[in-house]
């Protein structure tokens, strides 16, 4: 047994996620931390909402609305909507908590002393209309890197490198597109220079990083860590603790960041245990691992270990980040300007959880971007969730029910195709399982998948519904080890499609929880069938284009209020 933390990007809630962000962030942290609990590891699994900074300052500021009820108002329905996505988070909670408050002023009055915080005053951009500096999204202007024209004043979206406002080509202001003038202004630096060691130290030695947060590090590392602004004029946000820096609010990301470590702290205060977070966070072998998409690799895998080693508390430095590329929509960047894309909200009005839950694994973009079309998410319901999956689980299920009364037979003799199906039964778990464990949560489905693919494959060659009439113990050993195949594909897909799973552990007749260790050994004969019922169903030509009429009504009824929390369909 061992402790891990898992956290998945905290979201921007100015508006809801879309199915990128999902399958970028708290999806795949939910199967993941779904695993873990299986293998029976200690598991806190933490997120919340993104609350402070210009993301949804800016929005409010357009809309005229408090940047406070604002945010709250989303995090509530963004709560829900996770829960409705079947998302286990021991605690999902915001940055405007008091825990995180706290948590945060303290831990940077902790860095202050250690000495890695220095001021400077410097030219800013300040635009002349709305009277206020312009930091981060408030900026925009094109990227020195890659050219991109929407680049903002933090982070180019597009190549995902970090940005100074000063390097944006043609900066203005993101409220009235003003050309910002440039005023003098004092900032609290952290000063990452001298952090550059541990931190390089951290990436070069981490052999569990994918390939893109490596590589984005050590071209970052390479070009030298500079110190950067941890402080901004901003009115919404957390007040900075060090003397002198009165009315400045720390920059979201640095504080965002740390709710890893408050959230795990909130969560054991509220269970009355204050002292537990340590338990997990103060532990050098607990392993934390946090699920973003690609554009986040710089804050988790530089900025974040680099405020660890800065505190000096002693906080676990087994820190992982699993990175996902981007999911695009239908050829192109899912983007809600454009109305681009699917939302999580709407998401649910059009299939059950489970589906996209399958779906998006099925395509998580572990090496490359991927496309998500409609063609391609009816050929995964239809094609492997309905035919390969629900299908043999069925096959198998009613001919128990219907020819054996129900009940698990045990095994006669085998043959030599038996005991082939058997061992492939035993391997394709074993892979599974290593897929799980280097959270390769796409080929640990895959494998799920192969695995009902060969139990089809191994019906028809064995006949049982032919063996049953004339050898019957030979009918015996092929619906045993078809049973014994269905309950894996039933444990490696759980953390994918927990719900769909918990149905079919009932419908086999076993009894929750649901644990990994169960796959390792063969299943009970005697055991009798529960009540058994299709599992997944196809989804016909006729009902997608209903689907997608739906969908158009939905939209034009949300699209058409003015507030983002009145355009969530609940
Ligand atoms: N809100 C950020 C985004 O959506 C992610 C913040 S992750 C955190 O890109 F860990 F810093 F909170
Ligand atoms: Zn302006």
């Amino acid at each position: 047994m061992a402790k891990f933390i898992i956290g998945s990007a905290w979201p921007y809630v100015q508006t809801v996620p879309h199915i990128g962000n999902m399958i970028g962030s708290v999806l795949s942290a939910d199967v993941y931390a779904r695993y873990l609990r299986m293998r029976e590891h200690e598991v806190v699994f933490v997120s919340g909402s993104d609350m402070h900074g210009t993301p949804i300052e800016v929005e409010a500021i357009q809309l005229g609305v408090d940047p406070k009820e604002y945010a709250m108002r989303m995090h509530e329905i963004v709560s829900e909507l996770f829960k409705r996505w079947n998302i286990s988070f021991d605690l999902y909670t915001h940055t405007h908590s008091e825990t995180h408050i706290g948590f945060v002023r303290k831990f940077f009055e902790k860095i202050y002393k250690n000495n890695y915080i220095f001021i400077q005053e410097d030219e800013l951009p300040y635009c002349p209309n709305d009277k206020i500096f312009l930091p981060d999204r408030f900026i925009i202007g094109k990227c020195p890197y890659c050219g991109y024209e929407r680049a903002r004043g933090d982070q180019c979206e597009r190549c995902g490198r970090l940005l100074e406002p000063r390097l944006l080509v043609e900066p203005k202001c993101a409220i009235c597109g003003a050309k910002p003038e440039w005023r003098k202004t004092k900032h609290w630096y952290l000063d990452l220079k001298r952090l550059e060691e541990p931190v390089k130290r951290y990436v070069e030695n981490n052999s569990e990083l994918p390939q893109n947060a490596r590589e984005m590090s050590l071209s970052i590392l390479r070009e030298g860590l500079r110190a950067r602004a941890i402080t901004r004029d901003n009115r919404w946000g957390i007040p900075a603790p060090f003397p002198g820096a009165e009315g400045k609010t720390i920059y979201v990301w640095f504080e965002a960041v740390l709710g890893y470590i408050s959230a795990v702290k909130e969560y054991f205060e509220a269970r009355g245990e204050p002292e537990k977070w340590e338990y997990f966070w103060k532990d050098p072998s607990a392993k934390a691992v946090f699920f973003v998409g690609k554009d986040n690799i710089p804050f988790h895998v530089i900025i974040l270990p680099a405020l660890i080693f800065a505190s000096g508390e002693g906080y676990t430095t087994r820190l992982t980040t699993s990175s996902t590329e981007y999911l695009t929509y239908e050829g192109d960047k899912i983007s809600k300007s454009r109305r681009w894309g699917i939302w999580i909200d709407e998401a649910l009005k059009l299939m059950p959880a489970d589906y996209w839950r399958f779906v998006l694994v099925y395509l998580r973009p572990e090496n490359r971007d991927v496309d998500f079309t409609w063609a391609t998410a009816l050929d995964i319901i239809n094609k492997i969730m309905n035919d390969d999956v629900g299908n043999f689980v069925h096959r198998v299920l009613s001919f128990i029910k219907s020819r054996m009364k129900g009940v698990v037979p045990a095994p006669g003799a085998s043959t030599a195709e038996d005991e082939a199906f058997a061992a492939k039964i035993q391997e394709l778990t074993k892979k599974a399982e290593e897929h799980y464990e280097r959270i390769e949560l796409k080929d640990a489905l895959a494998t799920a998948v192969e695995l009902a693919r060969e139990g089809n494959r191994y019906l028809n060659l064995r006949a049982p519904w032919q063996a049953a009439k004339e050898r019957p113990e030979e009918a015996n050993t092929i619906m045993y080890n078809a049973y014994w195949a269905v309950r894996n594909v039933a444990i490696i897909m759980y953390p994918v499609v927990p719900a769909s799973m918990e149905r079919l552990w009932q419908m086999m007749g076993l009894r929750p929880p649901i644990l990994w260790r169960e796959a390792t050994r063969r299943p009970d004969p005697g055991v009798a069938l529960g009540d058994v019922q299709p599992l997944f169903r196809r989804i016909e030509r006729a009902e997608f284009e209903s689907m997608m009429e739906e969908l158009k009504r939905l939209r034009e009824e949300k699209w058409s209020k003015r507030y983002p929390w009145e355009q969530v369909i609940l």
